[in-house]
């Protein structure tokens, strides 16, 4: 099985922190991506972030200017969903909601080929359930890059229950085509790394509840003590907290409310403040040049 050939376009369609970057890996490959999000100005926005990205690299020597040139060029901002119609794979990177992705997913039917493929960056929720009422579900997979895309290697190749093998195969050797690292899973909830994960973020937090010690020297352990690459509180203002606890309420939820996987209040709170972390300039540590740190 091939990988997508580098002719093809590709579609993103959410262009905040995971769509951007995915944006960008696909561009970097050869392709033309197409960039879409339902928010005003969030597509330009998403792009521009890129481009910056890539202009710090040059300026350091770790990045071709020509190559940066090109991905400015072959990304394209979207106006509708219609312009998507040429794609032959569309990655949607939008809200970790299930209802949402499904009327993306049916409205995307109308726009592209029967036969192209259409990928979900869903960090946990089902695949199977994203696909099923499509009049074509064998075509949907998921294609789970880690953040920061550009950056991670590890991309899940997650099948639902009616993707077809073509469909897996030519998205596992697109993966590795985009120098990546593709695994195979299957749809359950938090596939691998988000389920390994959960205790990673849950015990993190159940230690700060219980004021067993503070965000900044439990990250601190975990990174200089641990070996972990970052401590779960500096991870979690990375990934978001709006996603990682929609994460953690689907994978609980999909569990049957297994306590193993029980939301965090404290997080909960850090959502209801839209305290979300690196993305809105504030989550457990302060992001703002001249606050002191840590806050919380
Ligand atoms: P984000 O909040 O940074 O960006 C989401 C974007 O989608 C926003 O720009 C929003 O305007 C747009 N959007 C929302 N609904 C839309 C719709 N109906 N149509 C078009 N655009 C829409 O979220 P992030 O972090 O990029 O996450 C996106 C997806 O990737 C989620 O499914 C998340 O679970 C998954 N993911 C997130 C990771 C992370 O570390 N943040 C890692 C891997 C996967």
């Amino acid at each position: 099985m091939n990988a997508l050939s580098k002719s093809s376009v590709v579609a993103v369609i959410g262009a905040g922190a995971m769509g951007a970057g995915i944006a960008q890996v696909a561009a970097q490959a050869g392709h033309t991506v197409i960039l879409f999000d339902a928010k005003e100005g969030a597509a330009d926005k998403g792009r521009s972030g890129v481009l910056a990205g890539l202009d710090k690299l040059v300026e350091k020597g770790k990045f071709e200017q020509s190559l940066r040139n090109e991905v400015a060029e072959r990304i394209i901002v979207a106006a509708s969903l219609g312009d998507l119609r040429d794609a032959r794979l569309v990655v949607e990177a939008i809200v970790e909601k299930l209802d949402v992705k499904r009327s993306v997913f049916a409205s995307l039917e109308e726009v592209v080929a029967d036969d192209s493929i259409l990928a979900t960056n869903t960090s946990s929720l089902s695949v199977t359930a994203i696909a099923a009422g499509l009049n074509h579900p064998e075509r949907v997979a998921g294609l789970h890059f880690f953040n920061p895309a550009p950056v991670m290697k590890l991309v899940e190749i997650v099948s639902g229950l009616a993707s077809s093998k073509q469909v897996l195969d030519t998205l596992f050797e697109t993966a590795r085509a985009w120098k990546k690292e593709p695994v195979r899973a299957t749809s359950t909830p938090g596939f691998i790394v988000n389920r390994v994960a959960r205790p990673y973020y849950a015990e993190g937090l159940r230690l700060l509840e219980e004021r067993a010690s503070d965000v900044a020297s439990i990250d601190t352990i975990l990174r200089e003590a641990g070996g972990f690459r970052m401590g779960p509180f500096e991870l979690m203002d990375l990934i978001g907290h709006d996603v990682n606890f929609a994460v953690t309420r689907s994978v609980f939820d999909a569990y049957f409310g297994d306590p193993r996987f029980r939301p965090s209040l404290a997080q909960q709170e850090l959502v209801a403040a839209n305290w979300l972390g690196r993305k809105t300039g504030r989550g457990f540590y302060d992001y703002n040049p001249d606050a002191p740190k840590p806050q919380v």
